[in-house]
């Protein structure tokens, strides 16, 4: 069975508009206690808990803590509430039904690694999203666990929000910055990394929504404890958006671990009218499309190695067998043709060239040449791009070339017979 419940055990149990409630829910219960350890003791846990981040890369958290920590002078905290992958919604939950726990994470966060400021990156068309953070964070204010010296201790704490420029880039933590600071969204040359140069070229410590969320669990039931859930490689508990041809569609929060299957069929309650699963795209547009063969691996981003990608952000997208494998490529390239930023090369051009040889396979005009030329593309867009878009976007693509071969040939033999449009 699928249980544990922690980020999401205040769902529809509190007013997320209500302090009160939050608080008699034991929310900033925890922060008052980390307000009493030092940021050594603090991180240390979190290193125990052997948590990763939520937003995609799976990067160890208590690494980037530190290292932000060691900096000196002003610095500032980002959480990352972009969410533009699409099938993902994880974020926007945790914002509209508990925001006080989004920004006991960040405070916690802050007060272990010394930073005075942050901002809370929110996903422009997010609205409710905007409005819900808005209050929480004049709330916090009011009750002092925002402001000057917080709850009478030496820790000053601000936060605000910015809204999204409208833009998958902006969910890249350069281009992120670089929205912050009133620019396009474009990546930068790494390093320097965010946490010695980021906004305002202040060190910058970015994290995800999900990510926050997680360290007032951690720090509540200390980082060993926390280890013991998940699995041996992922620990915690995973959001993960459920969407697609399934019954129950919906997020749910599961231990990392579980397999993918399990989430369909016991939390999804299986394929909508008793149609057989063709594929499976794992973490959004930019993860591995499977098939149903491998839906028993386990969730966690050390296993998902077999699929040359990771968890991502959590989505899992369902299709029945109704769907053509080509027509969900063509979806994908369409959607990272329009959301490059432009700066490199091979994404600016390259996702064009996809575009148009993803066509061809739509239209069954496709030919070995075309297969040659889409492999031989994406393993060039994948490697030689600057940010994570370019690096990930070709993932449905190279999973697909691994996974549904046949397919593939089959539509190359096709098109030898059916006229193109
Ligand atoms: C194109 C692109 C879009 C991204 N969008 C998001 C996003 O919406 N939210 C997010 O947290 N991370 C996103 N990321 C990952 C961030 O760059 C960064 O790794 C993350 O915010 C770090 O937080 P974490 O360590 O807590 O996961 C994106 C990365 C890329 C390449």
């Amino acid at each position: 069975m699928i249980e544990q419940i922690e980020l999401t055990k205040r769902f529809n149990k509190i007013d997320p508009q209500s302090i009160n409630d939050f608080l008699e829910f034991d929310g900033y219960k925890v922060f008052k206690k980390v307000l009493t350890m030092n940021s050594n003791e603090i991180i240390n846990e979190i290193a125990l808990s052997k948590i990763t981040g939520r937003g995609g890369a799976g990067f160890p958290v208590s690494i980037k803590m530190s290292s932000f920590a060691n900096e000196t002078g002003v610095k500032y905290i980002v959480c990352n509430a972009d969410e533009g992958e699409p099938g993902n919604f994880k974020d926007r939950y945790l914002m509209e039904k508990d925001p006080h726990q989004v920004i006991e994470g960040i405070l916690i966060s802050a007060y272990s690694t010394g930073a005075s400021k942050g901002f809370i990156y929110i996903r422009g068309e997010y609205s409710k999203s905007i409005d819900i953070i808005r209050h929480s964070i004049k709330e916090a204010y009011k009750n002092n666990y925002l402001g000057d010296n917080i709850l009478g201790s030496n820790f000053s704490f601000e936060l605000e929000i910015r809204r999204g420029a409208g833009a998958y880039i902006c969910g890249e933590e350069f281009a992120l910055i670089e929205s912050i600071e009133g620019k396009p969204g474009r990546t930068r040359v790494k390093p320097p990394f965010p946490t010695q140069q980021g906004v305002f070229n202040k060190p910058t410590l970015i994290n995800n929504v999900e990510t926050f969320c997680n360290l007032p669990f951690i720090l509540r039931i200390g980082g060993n404890e926390y280890s013991k859930i998940g699995s041996e490689y992922a620990t915690g508990t995973k959001l993960i958006s459920l969407t697609g041809n399934v019954n129950n569609k919906g997020l749910y929060e599961v231990p990392y671990g579980r397999t993918i299957r399990e989430v369909i069929e016991i939390l999804g309650g299986g394929v909508k009218d008793n149609k057989e699963i063709g594929m499976v795209q794992l973490g959004g547009a930019c993860g591995a499309i499977i098939p149903e063969s491998l839906l028993d691996m386990d969730i966690d981003n050390e296993k998902f190695a077999i699929f040359d990608s990771k968890m991502g952000a959590g989505a899992i997208i369902v299709m029945d067998e109704s769907f053509d494998l080509f027509d969900i490529l063509l979806k994908n390239m369409e959607f990272f043709q329009h959301e490059t930023c432009g700066k490199c090369m091979p994404c600016r051009e390259g996702h064009i060239q996809v575009l148009n040889l993803i066509k061809k396979f739509v239209r069954y005009s496709a030919t070995k040449d075309d297969y040659l030329s889409l492999e031989s593309l994406a393993n060039v867009i994948h490697e030689t791009t600057l940010c994570g878009l370019g690096q990930t976007s070709m993932t449905s693509i190279l999973s697909t070339i691994k996974f549904f071969q046949e397919e593939y040939q089959q539509r190359i033999r096709e098109s030898l017979f059916k006229e193109g449009y």
